[in-house]
């Protein structure tokens, strides 16, 4: 059974989130789940549930504040991290290894470590500050996914296009879905 670190941060696109979390639970995936402060009044606005939603089988829910966990040390075995939706206060911090909360610091390990780290970012537009720390992100390994919906499938609504990212989150992960058909096939 797989293993994934899930950050939710307090950029908008709570959904993306929602929608990852309930994909990786439906297949029985071992997550490790940390939400932010921020994040938490964010779920709240954007969508229709709230930390509670997440307290289910297979789910270790962590505070961001609390670095006496497991998954603050380079001991934890785990197969990927994804920070989905990533702020630029959350990217900042990583990119200057300032491992101040647990989102940071588990980030600092995936990268150390070698894992796989899959951060969606979410802002416009994107000043030299931004796009800097995430040329460093992505130099140290990181995988940078921005939250940029395509439309060539023919969203019917918001799940669509929440889906159409968590697919390619999906496919970094190597985790197989059909969530959104391939460009060329029929919609
Ligand atoms: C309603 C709301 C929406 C926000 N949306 C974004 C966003 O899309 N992108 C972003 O980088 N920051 C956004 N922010 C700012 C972050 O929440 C803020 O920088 C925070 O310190 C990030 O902390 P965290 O990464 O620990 O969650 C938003 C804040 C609020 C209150």
């Amino acid at each position: 059974m797989k293993k994934i670190i899930l950050a939710i941060t307090g950029a908008s696109g709570a959904i993306y989130a929602r929608h990852l979390f309930d994909f990786l639970q439906r297949k029985g995936v071992e997550l490790h789940l940390i939400i932010t402060e921020n994040a938490k009044g964010i779920l709240k606005d954007e969508t229709s549930i709230g930390e509670n939603y997440f307290k289910k089988k297979n789910v270790s829910i962590y505070e961001n504040s609390n670095m006496n966990v497991r998954i603050a040390s380079g001991s934890f075995r785990f197969d990927s991290m994804v920070i989905i939706p990533a702020s630029m206060g959350t990217i900042g911090r990583i990119a200057s290894g300032y491992s101040d909360d647990l989102v940071s610091r588990a980030a600092d390990v995936a990268l150390k470590e070698r894992k796989k780290l899959i951060i969606v970012p979410r802002e416009t537009p994107l000043n030299d500050i931004h796009l800097n720390n995430m040329l460093t992100l992505s130099r140290a390994g990181a995988v940078i996914l921005p939250a940029s919906p395509a439309f060539y499938h023919k969203p019917k609504d918001i799940n669509d296009m929440a889906k159409f990212i968590v697919s390619r989150v999906l496919d970094q992960l190597g985790i197989e879905n059909d969530l959104v058909p391939t460009y060329g096939e029929k919609t």
